[in-house]
């Protein structure tokens, strides 16, 4: 573990606190996943959720420093600024080469960025804003994706999902993920085996499922899902482009495709809309 989440770096807003809990699982994940030599689909799909909760801390933090009248709003957006297109700049370098980046230095600037954010920056408006709920409701009210009129969604904490995935290390930034949008009711399994045996127990509103599995791939988990007459619905996952899953997903129902390295913004979209 790189960085361990101690009292020393609560500063007293729920949600911050909250917001920088997830960020340090993430980091901590992109170091596990560069540790055990993972495929490059999944360092991208963590790193490329570290860019995305980043900015919507940030926005979400700024939002409640505004509203807290805080007088060093402007430097504060500056440093916020500064850091969130340093976190892009090491996701579209490793994007575009990723065997020229060292992980050792990802790792230990994303590190230091993190504690400098944490400890240095934000403990500077603790005082200003530590016991002001109103300007906390307002930061709360902030969607970490746009949401549309047609398919507004908030209801996180009821929506049951499953995920099917045979790579651990993808289970676990999907369920850092999900979480940390106020998902409750999540079941994560490893085969499609064992998601259609769960799902019969245990229904699902979405799940998720990844389409190249060793046993049962995801199309055969979707077909079968659709003889046990379920009203479950489904999103597939792949490496591989989204046209090719669409031809071979053709006739069965499927709401909606992701590529990985997947983005959490579209992850969340995708099942906000199969949800309503
Ligand atoms: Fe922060
Ligand atoms: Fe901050």
């Amino acid at each position: 573990m790189l960085v361990k989440w101690t009292k020393d770096l609560e500063l007293g807003v729920a949600f911050v606190d909250a917001d920088h809990k997830v960020l340090i699982k993430l980091l901590n994940q992109i170091n596990d996943c560069i540790d055990q030599h993972e495929e490059s689909t999944i360092v991208g799909s963590v790193l490329e959720a570290l860019v995305e909760y980043t900015d919507y801390h940030f926005r979400r933090e700024e939002k409640m420093l505004e509203a807290c009248g805080y007088l060093a709003l402007e430097a504060h957006m500056a440093t916020h600024r500064h850091l969130s297109a340093q976190v892009r700049k090491i996701y579209t370098d490793y994007q575009t080469e990723p065997w020229e980046i060292s992980p050792a230095d990802i790792l230990a600037f994303l590190k230091s960025w993190l504690v400098e954010h944490i400890m240095g920056h934000d403990f500077e408006y603790r005082d200003a804003c530590v016991g002001n709920p109103a300007a906390e409701k307002l930061a709360n009210e902030l969607s970490f994706f746009e949401q549309t009129e047609q398919a507004p969604f908030s209801d996180w904490a009821n929506l049951r999902i499953m995920l099917v995935d045979d790579n651990p290390n993808f289970r676990r930034l999907i369920n850092t993920l999900l979480k940390a949008v106020g998902v409750r009711h999540l079941q994560l399994v490893s085969s499609a085996r064992e998601g259609v045996a769960k799902l019969s127990q245990n229904p699902a509103d979405v799940v998720l499922c990844d389409m190249v599995m060793d046993g049962m791939n995801g199309i055969d988990f979707a077909r079968e899902l659709q003889t046990m007459n379920l009203s479950t619905r489904v999103i597939m996952m792949t490496g591989y482009s989204t046209d090719e899953m669409k031809d071979r997903g053709a006739g069965l129902s499927i709401q909606g495709y992701l590529e990985k390295p997947i983005k959490a913004r579209s992850l969340l979209e995708s099942i906000a809309k199969a949800a309503v």
